[in-house]
């Protein structure tokens, strides 16, 4: 009760609604990225789904504080944090299981080469990139695991909203993982070329709606911050 749900039947509901929009938006980013091998098309379609319901959960906040009109969808913020959540833990998994296969080099952009013996440093970008992507998602974990009645109770109202703000800190790094890999990754590597390797890769077909959810974040918590000072300016006047 303390975190505002009303009824168990109504937060079921929410959930169905927001798990509803959530396999739709995997289904929409696996129909759009139909000439990627069947792995690869998977986790980028968990990876997408779940950064558009992270935009919504971040987005909606400083939107709603400019056209208040959107107040009527800033409780589904809540939903939209946790399915966030769920979908990228699913694209986490398949990417250190199909992708990394659990080796920490693999992970950090290492690959093995038999005729000196070792690992050698080959996609630096790729590790960094990762490294992010799991800091985010370990926010993401502290978010989710304090966000129970019995957490929030024993933290206080006050302190589990100032927890709750690191959503914008994930958002922010998630973004700078999405820009990695719609921006960076599939451009041509001279590291791959030298080891006779293509890098033709398709182009990522949401790269700018990943980049338009990136501004428009910016742009309403710059414009939701001004119109905080002019208000608070008028009463002071
Ligand atoms: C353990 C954590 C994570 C790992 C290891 C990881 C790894 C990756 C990798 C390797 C890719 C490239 C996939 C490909 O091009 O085939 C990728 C793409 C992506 N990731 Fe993550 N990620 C993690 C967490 C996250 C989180 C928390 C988010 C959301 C904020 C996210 C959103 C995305 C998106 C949107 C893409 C681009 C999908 C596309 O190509 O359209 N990832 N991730
Ligand atoms: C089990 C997991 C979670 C639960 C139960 C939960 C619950 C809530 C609740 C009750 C609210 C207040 C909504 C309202 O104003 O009516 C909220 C707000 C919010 N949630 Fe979550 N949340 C969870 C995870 C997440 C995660 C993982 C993220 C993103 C990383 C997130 C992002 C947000 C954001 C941005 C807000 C608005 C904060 C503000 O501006 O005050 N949530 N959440």
């Amino acid at each position: 009760m303390l975190l505002g749900i009303k009824s168990t039947k109504q937060a079921i509901i929410r959930h169905l609604v927001m798990a509803f929009i959530g396999g739709s938006l995997v289904y929409l980013v696996w129909s759009l990225n139909s000439t990627w091998s069947p792995d690869m098309r998977l986790w980028k379609s968990f990876g997408g789904a779940s950064f558009f319901l992270l935009w919504f959960a971040v987005f909606i906040g400083p939107a709603a504080k400019l056209l208040p009109a959107l107040n009527v969808v800033l409780t589904y913020r809540r939903e939209a944090g946790v399915w966030f959540f769920l979908i990228a833990l699913v694209h986490g998994y398949l990417i250190l299981d199909g992708w990394a296969r659990w080796s920490v080099w693999g992970f950090l952009g290492y690959q093995y080469f038999a005729e000196v013996d070792s690992y050698l440093r080959v996609e630096s970008g790729f590790g960094l990139a990762n490294l992010i992507g799991l800091v985010a998602l370990t926010f993401s974990l502290t978010l989710a695991a304090t966000s129970f009645d019995k957490a929030v109770n024993w933290l206080g109202i006050q302190s589990w909203k100032w927890l709750h703000m690191f959503a914008y800190v994930v958002f922010y790094l998630g973004a700078m993982h999405v820009v990695y890999f719609a921006f960076i990754h599939y451009t041509p590597s001279l590291t791959r070329a030298m080891q006779g390797l293509p890098s033709n890769y398709p182009d990522n077909p949401l790269k700018y709606y990943y980049l338009f959810m990136l501004l428009s974040v910016l742009l309403v918590q710059i414009l939701a911050f001004i119109q905080t000072v002019h208000k608070q300016k008028k009463t002071e006047w």
